[in-house]
């Protein structure tokens, strides 16, 4: 059981759109001999099999909204024995729109890999999640990607991150040539140099040659000296790796890569096996610490419905946290203390399902028709265990949604039921506007434009979505919901899980209630970036 975990890494990549994380699943799936060439050489075409395509708007605005997961054995040079390492690589989606699901999913893993375009610095996303990672604590490798086409300096892109996040990384891999002219990688710990040779397309590993420094020299003569001499300067500064701070997300190992090319892949995938924490085990709202040797429990991260369209299902993914998981065991849903059969467990990455059988602390589950599952609920056998509920995020964006012809309201209801459960969006009632136009509260407005897609698709609804004039939730009570109601600009509303939620327009109306009224409860809901 110990040795399962110790080989096990659980990772997500966290990147701006564009920044090459499709590029780079598919490069890391190719070193790992999960497929034999990447696929139409990067193409948008080759790339279907390996991202989540499954709604029609994903396609169509080349978005991947839904999480999947994939797993694969790497035979890694710094395995202890000869048994290869277990990767678990976790999709996150990379809308901003949808940075709850991705706080959800990163309550998944054990690290994650900031994936940095090495023309463009930090992006605006690529910041946001960050900041998650920082919240929950995840260590984080950079890769500054794209190093085959000109781009900034290394010490600019070093100090931009080192500025604008806080982070100091400590590059392992250093590279030889400019950006635009990737001749290989300076290894800073070993001295040597890595020397890779491209590929037709970069469809294959590329080969690599290591050379020590005098034969570097010889080879590359100005550029390896630059490269030399710059890795120097920054040892000089401290950043060189240290795994305590690396743990503790005061520095980021940092690799130079370029996923079209493979050039920096294997170092990734070592550095994630070298580096990376295995799977730990987990707080429970106690406080009491469930090790990964303890009996079975898990988290579900994310719930998700409508993968595939001919059979309507529902799938809840969990994050196995302690013990061994065996297809058909029966487990207890900490929440409702049901008992829930798993005899349907799959391993699911884009359209690609394969039945598990047995799974180990850091593996991803996917549970068929889950319906009782709702994402931050706890599974487990024997000992009781329930981990810490995931936090919703504060909603920004606020609509009205109606159904278009009565007689499709069961429908509606049913399927905003579902929708709600899942964790797609919030959903607020009160009396006046009645149980057929409940109000939507979302942190991205995509998210509304998903409620729409899948009201049609997989329920044939058809809805309005009317966008209403508030812009802040605050959290209130019975007895202010009373006085609130009779503000001007002001609604008060149930959400489904029982919590009073007032709606302001701005925060001018909402500072303006507080001073009128100082004794009403207004309770800020937990921010995207807390
Ligand atoms: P994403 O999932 O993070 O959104 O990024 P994706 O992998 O789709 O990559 C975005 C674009 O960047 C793609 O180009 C891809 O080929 C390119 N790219 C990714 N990694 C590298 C790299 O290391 N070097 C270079 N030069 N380009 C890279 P595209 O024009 O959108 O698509 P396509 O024309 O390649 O199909």
């Amino acid at each position: 059981m110990s040795h399962e975990v110790k080989r096990r890494r659980t990772f997500a990549i966290i990147s701006h759109p564009d920044a090459g994380k499709s590029t780079m699943t598919e490069a890391l799936a190719l070193h790992a001999r999960m497929i034999s060439e990447a696929g139409a050489i990067h193409g948008k075409a080759g790339r279907k099999s390996t991202v989540s395509d499954w709604m029609e708007m994903e396609k169509a605005r080349g978005i991947s909204v839904s999480s999947t997961a994939l797993q694969f054995n790497y035979a890694s040079e710094h395995s202890t024995d000869d048994v290869p390492n277990v990767i678990n690589l976790v999709d996150t989606p990379g809308h901003a729109d949808f940075s709850e699901d991705t706080y959800r999913v990163l309550t998944a893993v054990d690290a994650a890999v900031m994936l940095i375009d090495a023309a463009k610095g930090l992006e605006p996303q690529t910041l946001k999640l960050f900041q998650v990672c920082r919240h929950r604590g995840i260590p984080v490798i950079t890769v500054i990607n794209k190093w085959d086409r000109p781009g900034q300096t290394p010490l600019e892109l070093i100090d931009e991150i080192t500025e604008r996040i806080g982070l100091i990384p400590t590059p392992l891999y250093f590279p030889v040539g400019i950006a635009g002219d990737f001749r290989g990688l300076l290894d800073r710990r070993s001295g040597e140099y890595i020397r890779f040779t491209r590929t037709a397309g970069g469809a294959k590993v590329a080969p690599e040659e290591i050379l020590d420094g005098d034969a570097a020299a010889a080879r590359e003569g100005d550029e390896w000296t630059a490269a030399l001499e710059e890795s120097e300067l920054l040892g000089e500064m401290g950043q060189d790796h240290d795994q305590e701070m690396f743990l503790a997300g005061q520095t980021s190992p940092m690799i130079f890569a370029s996923a079209m090319l493979n050039f920096g892949v294997r170092q990734l995938l070592e550095t994630l096996v070298e580096l990376a924490p295995p799977p730990a085990g987990r707080a429970d709202i106690d406080g009491s610490v469930r090790s990964v040797t303890d009996p079975f429990s898990a988290v579900v991260f994310k719930v998700q419905a409508g993968m595939d369209t001919s059979h309507r299902d529902r799938l809840a993914y969990m994050r196995i946290v302690s013990g061994e998981f065996e297809r058909g065991m029966v487990v207890t849903h900490a929440q409702t203390g049901k008992p829930f059969a798993t005899k349907y467990a799959q391993a699911v990455f884009g359209r690609d399902r394969s039945t598990v059988d047995r799974a180990y602390p850091g593996d991803v589950v996917g549970l068929v028709n889950a319906m009782a599952l709702a994402p931050g609920d706890t599974l487990y056998i024997d000992s009781k265990v329930q981990y810490p509920p995931i936090p919703s995020f504060a909603p920004e964006h606020f609509s009205a949604i109606r159904v278009n012809t009565a007689d499709k309201y069961k429908q509606f209801r049913k399927a905003m039921e579902q929708m709600d459960s899942e964790g797609v969006v919030q959903v607020l009632r009160n009396e006046l506007r009645g149980d057929a136009s409940p109000v939507l509260a979302a942190v991205g407005p995509m998210q509304f434009e998903v409620v729409t897609a899948r009201m049609k698709s997989e329920f044939n609804v058809d809805t309005t979505i009317e966008p209403l004039g508030y812009s802040l939730a605050r959290r209130t009570d019975a007895d202010s919901a009373a006085d609130l109601g009779r503000q001007r600009g002001v609604e008060v509303f149930t959400r489904t899980d029982g919590a009073l939620l007032a709606l302001f327009s701005d925060k001018w109306r909402l500072q303006f209630i507080q001073k009128e009224h100082p004794d009403l409860m207004l309770e800020p809901l937990v921010a995207a970036a807390d």
